[in-house]
């Protein structure tokens, strides 16, 4: 793909920041997107001259409007919407305002944001969703989550549809469980790291046949990018891939009971 720019939002963590650096290192001018500014601002300075920071809560109507007013203002060629959060536990048990406040990130951020940049796109830009393989997979203990992702899903694959004339590419991007490599112990001389915003996932839980890394997501999604796939959803690693095929087919019922063990 020819370097351009593009927009991630979730850019300080995980797959937000695995797209930020192999962007950046492909000669692309990034804007940054998440809450906390430190670690956006830090970066920024480790990718080199030239990137741009946002900081904005896109959990809220006020976040949301700062960034779709920064797409339109400063079109990009390509936007990553990757900010995400779990919201974890039998619903009942939850806060209410939690699982929404996680809605609000998951589905109406991506909508705002994929309308202020689609309206603007022309052929050859892309927009990359992350959903999720358990967009497939209706999730006890993970329902809210996975029936945002449900929604991501269903949402990017009529975007692909709508928007192929156009020359417009969307991907509904479907990692499976996805852990990031410990990072480097500092140098002694260097100043103190920035601490993460959460705790790195490492789904000791899962398979080890299913969990990539964010760069190996990420390199898949760019591989997808580059070929402009005829297909709108990208599953990255053979074994997610039958995993979602097997969630597709299998009884519900049964499903959800494999899920909930
Ligand atoms: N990790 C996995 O196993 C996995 C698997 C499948 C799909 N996914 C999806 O992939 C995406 C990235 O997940 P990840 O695990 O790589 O991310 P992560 O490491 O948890 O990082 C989340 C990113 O989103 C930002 N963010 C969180 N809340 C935000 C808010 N209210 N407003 C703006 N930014 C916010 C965070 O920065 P701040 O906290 O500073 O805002 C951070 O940059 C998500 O959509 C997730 O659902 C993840």
């Amino acid at each position: 793909m020819t370097p351009r720019t593009a927009l991630i939002t979730g850019a300080s963590s995980g797959i937000g920041r695995a797209f930020a650096r192999e962007l950046a290192a492909a000669g692309w001018t990034v804007t940054l997107v998440a809450r906390g500014e430190d670690r956006l601002r830090a970066l920024a300075e480790e990718l080199g001259p030239g990137h741009r920071l946002l900081a904005a809560d896109l959990s809220i109507p006020e976040g949301q409007a700062l960034v779709a007013a920064e797409l339109r203002r400063r079109p990009v060629n390509l936007l990553v919407n990757s900010a995400g959060a779990a919201h974890h536990g039998p619903f009942a048990e939850s806060d209410p305002l939690d699982a929404l406040a996680a809605t609000r990130l998951g589905c109406d951020a991506l909508v705002t944001l994929a309308h202020a940049f689609l309206s603007g796109a022309r052929r050859g830009d892309a927009l990359v969703n992350v959903s999720s393989t358990l967009g497939s997979t209706p999730t006890p203990g993970l329902a809210v989550y996975s029936a945002g992702k449900a929604f991501v899903t269903a949402f990017s694959e009529a975007l692909w549809h709508e928007q192929r004339p156009l020359g417009v590419h969307v991907m509904a991007l479907c990692p499976g469980p996805t852990a990031a490599e410990p990072e480097p112990e500092p140098e002694p001389t260097s100043p103190a790291p920035i601490p993460p915003a959460s705790p790195p996932r490492r789904h000791q839980d899962a398979p080890a046949a299913l969990v990539r890394s964010p760069e190996a997501v990420v390199r898949a999604a760019l591989r997808a990018l580059e070929r402009r796939s005829t297909r709108p959803t990208v599953v990255p690693g053979r074994a997610n891939a039958l995993f979602v095929l097997a969630a597709r087919t299998l009884p519900r019922r049964a499903l959800l009971a494999l899920l909930s063990r």
